[in-house]
Formats: structure tokens, C-alpha cells, sequence
């Protein structure tokens, strides 16, 4: 039985992305208390409504997830809000907490803290070695700071935040909004649509070059809550598949995957954000005991079938026109 069935749990972020999958990783551990607020209910950059949300609920224990999150185009297009929604939710949320002695805070972070040139793969202890790729330095370094929080409290007050950092994620239940969206979600939409549609060419931002960490959204869930079981330390930990990919690699498995035969036409116009992404992840084994178990060939299997089985249902239009909507397809 793990030590988290009887604590009142808040998790923050909970009906996102990784939030859901995160709730329900709970429940099978036996949760019952778990309390997810709602941006409309506490906005979290506003610190009368942490202090409310604190106080209406009293968790012992707090996974903080939310943030504002998007790939790079949205990130390039918004920065001063990546930059201080992200820091005031980060900061306000951690110190109510301390404040009100709650026993454990999981403060989730990203991969996009990493200097831009760190060397490969990532090591915790290489994340002051530089400043973050320009175009995601406002989203990264507001997620860092929770990092230099979280030590100050526990020296100076004993807290016991702990700091996961995320690789990129992908699965079920993503973000396919393409004005938000990242690169999986995005190239997974317009493979489907082109493929659907006939259509010869596909547009992909960048040199497809980069490469990146994928981690299947299930395979983070279960990280983050062997973190607040199981994990003490000071330390940040890095929580990744361990295994690089180039954009160029993705983009033909998805092609494959999706059926779309035709061309992927690269824009090089667009950035490509950092050069390159893989995290050393022996830290999360050896402390968190934790092993990525899905490889990204089903991940993205698995990923392909829900976004085709979600916009089956969501089929409308003419009669003779399909329309799909891909808002937000959750
Ligand atoms: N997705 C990735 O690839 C990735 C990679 C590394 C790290 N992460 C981290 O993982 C966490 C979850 O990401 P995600 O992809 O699941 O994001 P998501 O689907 O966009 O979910 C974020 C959640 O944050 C909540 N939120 C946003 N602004 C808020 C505010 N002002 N007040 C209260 N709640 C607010 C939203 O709540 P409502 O639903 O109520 O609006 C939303 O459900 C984030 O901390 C992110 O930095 C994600």
C-alpha cells in the first residue's frame, strides 16, 4: 500500500495532459482523496486564490503541474507570458505550501531548463553550465527557478519539494491544436490529414535535425508518482526515455504509421529550437527505480489510434464534406 492512499492530495494541472494520466496513476494506487483545481476556480498566478485553494482543500500533499505549455512557435509568439504566468504559479504555489507545512510538493519540470549546449545526454549536474536555447528560454527558465526554490526551502525551512524534470511528451489526450500544439501532435495531424485528403506534401517546421527525448505520457505519470513516493532528495531528477530521435526519424515513423506516402517538405525558416535533446535518466533508475516502458514505435502507435478513434466521433458536415474538428481533441 503506498503511503500517498491516505493523504489529501492536490494536483495542479490535473485535468491536463499529463494531469489526467497522473490522477488516474493515483486512483490505482489506492488515492481516493485527490483534488483537482480548475484554472476558472484558482487561477494560480493570482496568490488570493492559492491562499483559497489552500485553504478550501488543506492537502498534505501537492503535485504541481500547471503551467502554460506549447511548442516553440506558440512559446516565440507569447514569451512574457510563458515567462510570468509560469514563475508566479511556480513561486506562489511552493510557498503557500511551506507556509502551511504541507508534508511533500512535487514541482514538475522540463527539459527546456537544460543550457542550450549542455552536453549529451543531459546530467543533472550540467543544468548551470549555460543559458537555455533562446526560444524556450522564458518557458525554461521559469520552470528552473522552481529548482533554486525548492533547494532554498528546504535549507532554510526543511521543505520537501522535490524536482522532476520531463522530457518531451507524447500520447493520448495531447494537444493537436495547431496553433499550440508540439511537434508530435503536429505532425501527426497533418500526416492524418494529408493522407485523408491525398495530398502529396507535408510541411514540417525546421531542418529535422534536432533531436529530442520522447517520453509516452503514461510512462511520465508513473515517474512523477514514484517521485512522491519514493523520492527525498535535494537534487533535481531527470525523467526521460533516454533514447534521441532526430524531428527527420519522427516524421517518417509518423508518416508510416499514419499511411501518408507522399513528401515531407522541411522549412527551414523555422526554428529548430535546441540541436539536440536525450537525458541521462540513471538517476531516476537508481532513486525512483523507474524504466520508460514504452517504446516510441507504439507510443506513437497508440497515439495515431486515439486521434483517429477521437475524430471518428467527432465527424460532422454535409454529407459530402467531412469536417474533423482537431480542437483540442479531448
Ligand atoms: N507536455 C510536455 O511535453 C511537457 C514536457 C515537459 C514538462 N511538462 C510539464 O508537465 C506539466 C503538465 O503539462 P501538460 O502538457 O499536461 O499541460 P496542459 O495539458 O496544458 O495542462 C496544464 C494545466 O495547467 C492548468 N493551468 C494553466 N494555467 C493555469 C492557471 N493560471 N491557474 C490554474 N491552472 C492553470 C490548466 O488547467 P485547466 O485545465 O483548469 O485550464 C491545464 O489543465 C507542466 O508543468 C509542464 O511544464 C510538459
Amino acid at each position: 500500500m503506498s503511503w500517498l492512499a491516505d493523504r489529501r492530495i492536490a494536483v495542479t494541472g490535473g485535468a491536463g495532459f499529463l494531469g489526467r494520466h497522473i490522477v488516474e496513476a493515483l486512483r490505482r494506487r489506492g488515492c481516493c482523496d485527490v483534488f483537482v483545481p480548475r484554472r476558472a476556480d484558482y487561477d494560480l498566478t493570482d496568490m488570493d486564490d492559492v491562499r483559497r485553494l489552500y485553504e478550501d482543500h488543506r492537502p498534505q500533499v501537492v503535485i504541481h503541474l500547471a503551467a502554460k505549455v506549447g511548442g516553440i512557435g506558440h512559446i516565440k509568439e507569447r514569451p512574457a507570458e510563458f515567462l510570468y504566468e509560469n514563475l508566479m504559479m511556480g513561486m506562489q504555489v511552493m510557498e503557500e505550501a511551506r507556509r502551511r507545512g504541507v508534508e511533500k510538493l512535487v514541482a514538475v519540470g522540463s527539459v527546456c531548463a537544460y543550457p542550450k549546449e549542455a552536453p549529451v545526454p543531459f546530467r543533472e549536474d550540467d543544468l548551470w553550465c549555460g543559458y537555455p536555447e533562446e526560444t524556450n528560454a522564458p518557458y525554461g527558465l521559469a520552470k528552473k527557478m522552481l529548482i533554486v526554490k525548492a533547494q532554498a526551502d528546504r535549507q532554510q525551512y526543511g521543505f520537501n519539494a522535490v524536482c522532476p524534470l520531463l522530457a518531451n511528451l507524447y500520447g493520448p489526450g495531447d494537444n493537436f491544436d495547431p496553433a499550440s500544439s508540439h511537434v508530435i501532435p503536429a505532425l501527426v495531424r497533418r500526416c492524418l490529414e494529408a493522407a485523408r485528403e491525398r495530398s502529396s506534401v507535408v510541411d514540417a517546421w525546421g531542418s529535422g535535425n534536432a533531436s529530442r527525448d520522447f517520453l509516452y505520457v503514461e510512462d511520465a505519470a508513473e515517474a512523477i508518482v514514484l517521485a512522491a513516493e519514493r523520492y527525498d532528495g535535494a537534487e533535481p531528477v531527470n525523467v526521460g526515455s533516454g533514447r534521441e530521435v532526430t524531428i527527420r526519424e519522427l516524421a517518417a515513423m509518423i508518416a508510416g504509421i499514419t499511411g501518408f506516402t507522399g513528401e515531407i517538405r522541411w522549412d527551414a525558416s523555422r526554428p529548430d529550437g535546441q540541436p539536440r535533446r536525450r537525458l541521462d535518466i540513471s538517476r531516476a533508475e537508481r532513486e525512483l527505480r523507474f524504466r520508460p516502458r514504452t517504446a516510441l514505435e507504439d507510443g506513437l502507435r497508440r497515439t495515431v489510434e486515439w486521434c483517429r478513434a477521437v475524430s471518428a466521433t467527432r465527424r460532422g458536415g454535409d454529407g459530402e464534406r467531412e469536417v474533423i474538428s482537431y480542437e483540442r481533441l479531448r
